[in-house]
């Protein structure tokens, strides 16, 4: 499984933190920047993962920004992406197991780095569960 990860500014510091998280639970992933504090636009580091993951070159994205709703926003945008707020662990198990998600967006100012923690081992947890849930994601696309 190959993970890309990207933050704003805001969630470069939380960002710290996911990426000592994948690499301590062995996971193979490529930090897609920003590379410092200096203020970035979202919806540039959102569309690299999702572009990337669209692609196949990456099986899954998290993102992170200030409240996770600018990246989240952003990375739906890019075919094929199902980007999901995970703004508690919960949400983080459901947007698996029933919206197919593959991009995990994280709030680096609203959520603590144990929900965070606690949010990408439920994220990687979790399978999808297909049956009634097939249906329903076959059916967001894009219609205008
Ligand atoms: C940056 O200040 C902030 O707007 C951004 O990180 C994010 O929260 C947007 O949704």
């Amino acid at each position: 499984m190959k993970i890309a990860v990207a933050s704003d500014h805001a969630g470069f510091e939380a960002k710290k933190s996911v990426l000592a998280w994948l690499e301590q639970h062995g996971h193979e992933f490529t930090d897609m920047g920003p590379y410092s504090e200096e203020s970035v636009d979202y919806p540039d580091y959102a569309r690299k993962v999702g572009e990337a993951v669209a692609a196949g070159q990456y099986d899954q994205g998290v993102l992170l920004c200030g409240t996770g709703i600018g990246v989240s926003i952003a990375a739906n945008k890019v075919h094929g992406i199902r980007a999901a707020l995970a703004c508690n662990p919960e949400f983080a198990t459901l947007a698996r197991q029933h919206n197919n998600a593959n991009v995990i967006c994280l709030s680096a100012r609203f959520a603590d780095t144990e929900t965070i923690k606690k949010s990408l081992h439920n994220w990687f947890a979790a399978d999808f569960e297909g049956g009634r849930h097939e249906r329903r994601v076959e059916k967001i696309e894009p219609c205008c």
